[in-house]
């Protein structure tokens, strides 16, 4: 038996930092069903951390490092919905410095066990506190970077180093990957840093490629797109991790953006179950809400036209959720499994098993006793 990897075996590496970046680009070819375009996904699943924001903390972290603003000892701080988070404390753990993290209280079990293994600290924050409330996950990483000495508050969500990271990066990969060939690149839309960056890169090869943006049913972001205005009636609890705000992040440059589509939770969901069943992609949830955008646009793709998908972190994070038929089945997202018939003989005789097996008991201590 041959085994053959397409690719040259990477040289040694110093750190696993080194190995961030350069994410294949694998064509998809059952989950896009009737879509009739050549449909790409970047699968950032493959950075060390398994996902976008490995490109984000190491740039940011160096760039801070750069200019002076993080000195030797320091505190990192920052407000994550998870993978910023995991990657920030990779990147600290590797650089020496000690990694705090808000988290909000939607973010899954797997995220924050991953957290803690990487040695951050984490407040966990209630998902329903508005971004103004003190208790919300923003307001509490600044109020621990004013109260703890020499940290330094990375602050994805306003930090342009964050649209950078992508610009230096996740843009010149994919242009060079479809060797200019894209003509559309579907991203979602959460801190704004992976669309704004790679976006900006893209258009400046090719203004005609068009971008399009992935917001979730409850954020307030695609509203805010269309009329410059700030809706709250926009905002619900929605179950889809990283897309969608309740605030405008500094980072979203809207300028860029040629379409935005929204997704719900369940179609998400159904996606990202789709990909790993399909096309072997074992993404995020989010990867599931940008496949959705892509289906959506189904009536307006031509075959010549090239579309990246951006697949933003890894499955492993949502076994308990999306992966969980479980979870699926509690959300309504599936229909209940039908009962099996050896089930259903367990249910209707446990009650009789159960006094059968207390009598034998009781049988057997009595002529213990004797
Ligand atoms: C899983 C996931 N998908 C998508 C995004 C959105 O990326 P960005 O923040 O660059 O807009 C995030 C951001 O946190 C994320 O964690």
């Amino acid at each position: 038996m041959t085994f053959s990897t397409k690719t040259a075996p990477p040289a040694i590496v110093d750190n696993v930092l080194d190995t961030i970046g350069n994410t294949p680009l694998v064509r998809i070819r059952r989950s896009q069903g009737s879509v009739k375009a050549e449909v790409l996904g970047k699968v950032e699943g493959f950075n060390p951390g398994h996902s976008a924001k490995d490109r984000v903390a190491l740039y940011m972290v160096e760039k801070a490092e750069r200019e002076g603003k993080i000195q030797e000892g320091a505190t990192i701080i920052e407000a994550t919905s998870g993978n910023t988070g995991f990657s920030l404390a990779t990147v600290c753990l590797i650089k020496g410095y000690k990694c705090v993290l808000t988290v909000s209280s939607k973010a899954s079990d797997e995220k924050l066990r991953l957290l803690q293994a990487m040695g951050a600290e984490v407040f966990i924050c209630p998902s329903s506190a508005k971004p103004e409330d003190a208790d919300s996950y923003y307001s509490v990483a600044k109020q621990l970077h004013a109260e703890i000495p020499n940290s330094y508050y990375l602050n994805q969500n306003f930090d342009d180093a964050n649209k950078d990271a992508h610009y230096y990066s996740t843009g010149p990969e994919i242009w060079e990957q479809t060797q200019g060939r894209i003509t559309h690149f579907v991203c979602c839309v959460g801190t704004g840093g992976t669309i704004s960056g790679t976006a900006r890169y893209l258009k400046e090869q090719n203004p005609d490629i068009q971008v399009i943006g992935v917001d979730a049913y409850g954020s307030v972001l695609k509203r805010y797109w269309e009329t410059e205005e700030f809706d709250e009636k926009e905002i619900y609890p929605y179950k889809v991790e990283g897309l969608g705000k309740t605030i405008i992040p500094g980072n979203v440059d809207f300028s860029l953006f040629d379409k935005m589509i929204k997704v719900h939770d369940k179609d998400s969901a159904i996606r990202a179950r789709d990909l790993a069943q399909k096309d072997g992609l074992f993404v995020g949830y989010s990867s599931g809400a940008a496949m959705q955008a892509v289906h959506k646009m189904k009536r307006e793709l031509v075959e010549d036209d090239v579309v990246v998908v951006l697949f933003s972190d890894h499955g492993s994070r949502y076994l308990g959720k999306v992966y969980s038929d479980d979870w699926m089945e509690d959300m309504g997202f599936l229909k209940k499994k039908e009962e099996s018939y050896n089930s259903y003989l367990y249910r209707k005789y446990k009650v009789r098993y159960k006094r059968i097996y207390n009598k034998v008991n009781y049988y057997i201590n009595q002529s213990l006793k004797m």
